[in-house]
C-alpha cells in the first residue's frame, strides 16, 4: 500500500493523544485536511488490537472533536488508525517498527513525541533503525527537557539527527485564534498601530487564569510549576508577539527575529528589586493532590512585573499572571493606554483569547444629559458567540498539525527562543529563592495571593478582567 503521510504518535495511549491529538486528526479528516492516503500509527506499551484501540479512540473523539462525531465518519477515519505495541526503551522494538513500515511504501514520515522528555533521546536513537525516519518531521511537546541543561543536550541530539528544519516544537497557544489575531489587530488598525508604544501605553497585562487544579498531572506539574508550565512558553510567546516590532514581511524568520529581540530586551532578573517583581502562590490543598509532594513548595500561581528596555517600551510595565484554581477560566491581554489627565479613565483594549474570543474597547464619552462629566463607554465584540465563526475556527492542534504537514514553520517555537525564556525564568526564580521570599498560600477560587494585586497597587490600577 502507498502511504502518503504516516503520522506516528509515540505516547499513543496518553492523555494528550486522547484529548487533543486524535480529536484534532479526526476533525482534520472531516475537513479534508488530512492528506489522502495518510495513516496514523499510535504507539504504546499496552496490549491492544487495532480494533480495541479504535473503540477507545472513538470514545475520546466523541467527547472532544470540534466537528460533530458520526459513527460512519469515524469508521472511515478509523480505517487509517492503527496501533503498534512497543517498549520505547527497547531498541530492538524499533527494528520491529521498521519492519512494520517496510510492508508499505511510506512517502512522508511525521513523528509526534507525545511523551515525557526523558524518552526523547531513546526515541531518537531508536529511529536511527527506522528507514526513512531521518527524512521525516518531528513534533515535540514541552517540556523539552527536565532542566535547561538536559533540554540543551536533547536539542543537540535531535537537531543532529533530524536537522533543525524538521523539528516542530509545539506551543499550542500559537495555534489559538486570538493569539494569531494580535498582529492583525495591531498592524491593520492605525488607531492602534500608531500608539503601540510606551508614550501612549501605560501598562500591558497578560493574564491566564484557570479554574482547574492540577487534576491527574500532579507528578509532572510538581516538578514544573506555573512559571515553567505557562509563563516560560505560552505567556512569553504572547508577550513577544504583543511587544515585537512589525516584521518587514510575514516570514517565519522575521517573526522569529522580532520575538527574539523582545526577549533579549527584557530587563535582566538581577536588575530588579525582586520583592516588587515576582509573586508566587500555591493553592490551599495542592499538597494533598495525587502525586504531589507533601511538603511541595511548587508554585501554582505566578504574577510578575517586567520591563522591556528598548526604545519602544522603556518605562511601560508588562504584568503577567497565571494560576490554577483561580475560580475562572480566562485568558486575556489588556492594553491600558495613558489617561489624558488624572481622574479620567484610561482607554483600554482587551484582546480576549479564551474562553470568549473577542475584543473589548473602553473609551470616554460625555455622560448623557446636562453635564460635562465623562463616563467610560464599552464596546465588546465577541467573535465566538456567533456559531458560524465558532464552527469555522480550527482548534490549536488541528492548525499546528496541518501546518507541520505543510512544512510551515511560522507558528512554532524556535529553540533559541525557548532557551532564552527558560534562562530568564530560571533567573527570576533563583532571585526569588535567594531573597528568601515565600510561596504564598491562596484560597481555591480566589485570584491568587493578595500580593499579586499589590504588584500593581501603587499605580492605582487593578488587573482587568
Ligand atoms: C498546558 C499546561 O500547556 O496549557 C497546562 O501544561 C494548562 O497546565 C494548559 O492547563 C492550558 O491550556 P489551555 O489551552 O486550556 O489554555
Amino acid at each position: 500500500m502507498n502511504i502518503s503521510t504516516n503520522i506516528t504518535i509515540f505516547g499513543g495511549t496518553g492523555d494528550l493523544t486522547f484529548r487533543k491529538l486524535l480529536p484534532a486528526l479526526y476533525t482534520m479528516f472531516l475537513a479534508g485536511k488530512l492528506p489522502a492516503g495518510s495513516r496514523i500509527v499510535a504507539v504504546g506499551r499496552r496490549d491492544y488490537s487495532d480494533g480495541a484501540y479504535r473503540v477507545l479512540a472513538e470514545d475520546w473523539v466523541k467527547r472532544f472533536s470540534r466537528l460533530p462525531y458520526t459513527e460512519e465518519r469515524f469508521a472511515d477515519f478509523a480505517q487509517r488508525l492503527v496501533y503498534f505495541r512497543m517498549d520505547l526503551s527497547n531498541q530492538t522494538d524499533y527494528g520491529r517498527l521498521d519492519a512494520f513500515f517496510a510492508q508499505d511504501t511510506v512517502e512522508n514520515h511525521l513523528f509526534y513525541l507525545a511523551v515525557a522528555p526523558r524518552y526523547f533521546a531513546v526515541i531518537t536513537e531508536g529511529l536511527k533503525r527506522v528507514r526513512g525516519a531521518r527524512a521525516g518531521k518531528v513534533m515535540l511537546e514541552k517540556p523539552f527537557g527536565e532542566s535547561l541543561d538536559a533540554a540543551r543536550t536533547l536539542n543537540e541530539e535531535l537537531e543532529g539527527y533530524f536537522g533543525p528544519e524538521r523539528i516542530y516544537r509545539i506551543d499550542h497557544y500559537l495555534g489559538k485564534e486570538m493569539v494569531r489575531n494580535i498582529q492583525a489587530i495591531r498592524f491593520a488598525n492605525p488607531i492602534f498601530t500608531d500608539v503601540w508604544n510606551a508614550r501612549s501605553i501605560e501598562a500591558v497585562q497578560i493574564s491566564a487564569l484557570e479554574e482547574v487544579g492540577v487534576e491527574t498531572r500532579g507528578g509532572y506539574y510538581d516538578a514544573s510549576g506555573a512559571l515553567k508550565d505557562m509563563v516560560q512558553n505560552h505567556l512569553f510567546q504572547i508577550l513577544s508577539i504583543v511587544a515585537m516590532e512589525r516584521p518587514g514581511e510575514l516570514s517565519s524568520a522575521q517573526m522569529h527575529t522580532g520575538q527574539l529581540d523582545v526577549l533579549r530586551a527584557l530587563r535582566p532578573p538581577k536588575e530588579y528589586d525582586i520583592c516588587d517583581t515576582l509573586v508566587l502562590g500555591q493553592y490551599e490543598g495542592y499538597r494533598e493532590e495525587p502525586l504531589v509532594a507533601a511538603d511541595s513548595a511548587t508554585e501554582t500561581f505566578a504574577a510578575m512585573r517586567l520591563f522591556i528596555d528598548n526604545g519602544r517600551w522603556r518605562g511601560t510595565p508588562f504584568y503577567i499572571r497565571t494560576g490554577k484554581k483561580t475560580g475562572v477560566r480566562q485568558m486575556e491581554v489588556s492594553i491600558v493606554f495613558r489617561a489624558p489627565r488624572p481622574g479620567v479613565e484610561p482607554n483600554i483594549l482587551i484582546i480576549k483569547i479564551q474562553p470568549t474570543e473577542g475584543v473589548y474597547l473602553q473609551f470616554n464619552i460625555k455622560r448623557p444629559g446636562d453635564t460635562d462629566d465623562l463616563i467610560p463607554a464599552k464596546m465588546d465584540f465577541c467573535q465566538n458567540c456567533n456559531l458560524i465563526h465558532q464552527l469555522n475556527t480550527p482548534e490549536a492542534y488541528e492548525r499546528l498539525i496541518t501546518a507541520c504537514i505543510a512544512g510551515e514553520r511560522f507558528w512554532f517555537s524556535q529553540w533559541d527562543q525557548i532557551e532564552l525564556s527558560w534562562n530568564y525564568i530560571e533567573g527570576l526564580k533563583r532571585r526569588h529563592r535567594e531573597a528568601g521570599l515565600p510561596v504564598l498560600p491562596y484560597a481555591p477560587g480566589s485570584r491568587g495571593p493578595d500580593a499579586a494585586q499589590t504588584l500593581l497597587g501603587r499605580t492605582g490600577r487593578r488587573w482587568y478582567e
